[in-house]
């Protein structure tokens, strides 16, 4: 069955399940990823993530663009956020963002234990701020490793952020 087409009452209590991204989702994602915690927890975001006319630009754009695939997470049917594949410096990476309704509940764990079924492309990538423990521990459960360590321009924090290169390989 085409992910797209499971019902509202098929999903279990408790239930993490991925399905392609639909315009529908974008005000929510946009809530989400406006949120100044999550801002502060990510670091590495876009220019003005409390912009909405950008946001859905940009929006616009990914989701045209075949190199990149995204899947929107639901929890018990619900838009709990997002995970994608990109191309970042070069490297095939990863990304998540959840709300924050859903935060410390195992959402992204299991998320990317799925979408990793789905993403064949080894190694695989993705970058966090040495200071998001929740992001470095997905990734750790997901059997990614520490590869490197690196340090740049967080747009979400306004100054030069360290953060780890972990490996899925
Ligand atoms: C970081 C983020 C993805 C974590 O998602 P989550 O669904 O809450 O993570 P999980 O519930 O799967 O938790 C995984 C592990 O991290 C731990 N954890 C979660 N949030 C944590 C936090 N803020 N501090 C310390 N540990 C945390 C959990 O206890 C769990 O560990 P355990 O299994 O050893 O108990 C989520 O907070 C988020 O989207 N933040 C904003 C955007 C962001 O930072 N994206 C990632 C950019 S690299």
């Amino acid at each position: 069955m085409n992910t797209n087409q499971i019902k509202q009452e098929n999903f279990s209590k408790n239930s993490v399940n991925l399905r392609d991204v639909q315009k529908t989702d974008l005000p929510e994602f946009f809530t989400q990823q406006s949120d100044p915690a999550a801002i502060f927890m990510a670091a590495f975001t876009t220019e003005d993530p409390t912009n909405v006319r950008q946001f859905m630009s940009h929006w616009r754009k990914i989701m045209k663009d075949d190199s990149i695939h995204i899947q929107t997470i639901l929890f018990d049917g619900k838009i709990a956020g997002h995970i994608e594949q990109f191309i970042l410096f070069g490297l095939p990476s990863v990304g998540y963002w959840i709300g924050k309704e859903f935060w410390g509940k195992g959402v992204t764990t299991r998320a990317l234990t799925i979408f990793l079924t789905q993403i064949k492309t080894r190694p695989l990538y993705a970058r966090v701020a040495k200071d998001n423990l929740g992001s470095q521990r997905v990734l750790e459960k997901n059997e990614f490793l520490k590869d490197s360590e690196d340090k740049g321009y967080a747009q979400g924090r306004g100054c030069e952020v360290e953060e780890f290169v972990y490996k899925r390989t």
